[in-house]
Formats: C-alpha cells, structure tokens, sequence
C-alpha cells in the first residue's frame, strides 16, 4: 500500500493518517484469538495495571506469537512508512496495550519520541507509531486522543511519571497541552443537527482492523476504559534503521536492539500460514532483562535505499 500526495500532505500537516478497517475481521482473528494466552503468562514482559492482574502492555508478541511475527512484516503496514522515511525500518517496539474493559487504566499526555529519545538515545524522530484495532474502538472505551498538529512542536519538555500507572512515561504538563488544544481549535463545534465537530482534540474511532500511522512527535493520551467493551490494540514502532536507539536503558522486550531492516511477507500473510522465526519461542533470553547507561558503539547498520527518498515531517 502506498499514500497518495494528498495522504502525504495531511500527514505533514495533522501528525497521524486514519485508516478504518484496513484488515478484514477474518485478518484480525487469528491475532486476537491469541491474546488470551499470551496475557496469562507470568512473564516480565507482561506489564500489569496497577492494583489489577489485567494486562495494561504486553511486549514483544512478534518474537513469540506466529501471528504477531506476520503482523510485524505485513506490508499494509510497513509500506507506507518506508515511503515517507526513504528507508528500510527496524521493530523499535512491539506492544499488546489492553486497556481491559472496567479496568484499563489512562496513558498520560505524551509523545513517544520525548521516551525514546530520552531512554534510548534514538539520534532524530525518524520512528512511526502504528495503532492496529484488535477490538473495535469507540468513544466509551478509552480511544487514543490526538492533538492535531502537536507534531510541529519538536520534541517538548517532559516530566518522567513513575506513579500515575503502572508503566513509567515521559508526560507533557497540562499548561502546554492547554495552549496545544487551544492552538489546534480548542474543543471544536456544533453543527445543525447539534452534533460535535472535533478540531484541538480528536480520536480517531473504528471496526476492529483499523489502523492509525501517527508521528512520533504527535502528543497522545487515552482516557481509562469504564465501559464492559474491552479496548484491545497493538502498537508497532517502525524506526528507519540508520535512526536506531544508541543506548540499552530499557530492557530489550521494551527497545529493540535488533535493528535488521524488516522483510516483508506477501499481503495475504494474516490469513496464510508462511513460516515465520520466532527468536524468543523457547523463551526470553536472560540477556533482553539486562540494562546499561552505556552509550553502545554499533557501526551504523547498512540500510538499502528505499525507492522513494522522501522524508516524513
Ligand atoms: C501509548 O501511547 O503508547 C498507548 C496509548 C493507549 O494504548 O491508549
Ligand atoms: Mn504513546
């Protein structure tokens, strides 16, 4: 799949693309059949809701999960990004977020490359964020909330919240999302029929399938999921690999440090069983749950030039 000039354009200009049921239901079944399984083990790469045994994040489900392995190469997904970065991409990260009905908990304001930069040492903001609907989402569910534009900003001033949740984040201050949300057409309008017309905040809502490219200097949260409607997604982060993080902080379930660029599979491979590796099947190895604050040295992987030398925002 490729964008069109005028997806480009509004990528540029707004920070994230929308696309409502790219994958068919039969696409999404045999990955959201498999989360169950992969929520029940008592492994580190299981990060729990605060208080709650419900799963807020699982990580790294590519390196264990056939399924998740083909998601990971699907070329509805990695196509466009190469596009926009001119470049082949890496797997920066791999996340399951749950956001379980009556218990899914908030994601702070935040934007991924404040955490990646911050942490990781990524050198530039050439990593895409990819939300793909394991369920459909709605309004009561916790949707993502997007701050059109905000990735104009640069990188912001951010705050490391180690209590809000479970899971530590850099956060952006409410002051500045104020201004931001103003900025962008604070809480929108009505129209004739007294509908909302959304402009400073706006969440993108579909069928399970769907997909959202989002920028990853795009200010972001979600709200806690009350309803009984569970809030499943998974969130790929495509990093063009001469952009790769240059430090170990993290675990590695968490910031990759395999920066091979990703081989696509054919555009059938959700519903076809091609062979896929699965490195981390037998397990993860103790090596992924060591961390340092070492600046890593990596001669620069080769990374073949990719047709289109068009740069994303
Ligand atoms: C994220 O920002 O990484 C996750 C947000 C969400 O799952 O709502
Ligand atoms: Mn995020």
């Amino acid at each position: 799949m490729h964008l069109t000039a005028q997806q480009r354009e509004q990528f540029d200009r707004e920070g994230y693309l929308f696309f409502p049921a790219l994958f068919s239901g039969a696409e999404m079944s045999s990955l959201h059949a498999a989360v169950p399984e992969l929520y029940s083990r008592r492994e580190a790469y299981n990060v729990r809701e605060k208080g709650s045994d419900a799963v807020r994040t699982n990580f790294a489900a590519h390196l264990v999960s056939e399924p998740f392995a083909r998601l990971a190469r699907h070329p509805r997904m990695v196509q466009p990004v190469m596009d926009l970065f001119g470049e082949e991409l890496y797997m920066h990260q791999f996340k399951i977020n749950g956001k379980m009905a009556f218990e899914g908990d908030v994601w702070q304001w935040h934007q991924d490359y404040g955490t990646w930069k911050n942490d990781d040492l990524m050198p530039t903001e050439r990593a895409m964020n990819v939300a793909i609907f394991l369920d459909d989402v709605n309004p009561y569910n916790g949707p993502l909330m997007f701050i059109p534009g905000s990735h104009k900003r640069g990188v912001i001033d951010a705050r490391h919240d180690l209590t809000t949740t479970s899971y530590p984040l850099w956060t952006v201050d409410n002051d500045l999302i104020r201004q931001l949300v103003e900025r962008a057409g604070g809480a929108g309008s009505y129209d004739a029929q007294g509908r909302h017309v959304p402009a400073g905040i706006v969440s993108p809502v579909g069928p399970a399938g769907s997909m959202i490219l989002f920028h990853s200097c795009l200010v972001h949260a979600s709200t806690s999921n009350l309803s009984p409607f569970n809030r499943v997604s998974v969130y790929l982060s495509l990093c063009a690999v001469s952009n790769h993080i240059r430090r170990h902080k993290r675990p590695e379930y968490i910031a990759h440090r395999d920066f091979t660029p990703i081989d696509c599979l054919p555009d059938d491979c959700l519903t076809q069983n091609y062979p896929v590796d699965l490195p981390w099947g037998e397990g993860m190895p103790a090596s992924a749950l060591e961390t340092s604050l070492e600046v890593v040295d990596h001669s620069t992987p080769v990374s073949r030039p990719h047709t289109s030398q068009l740069r994303a925002a």
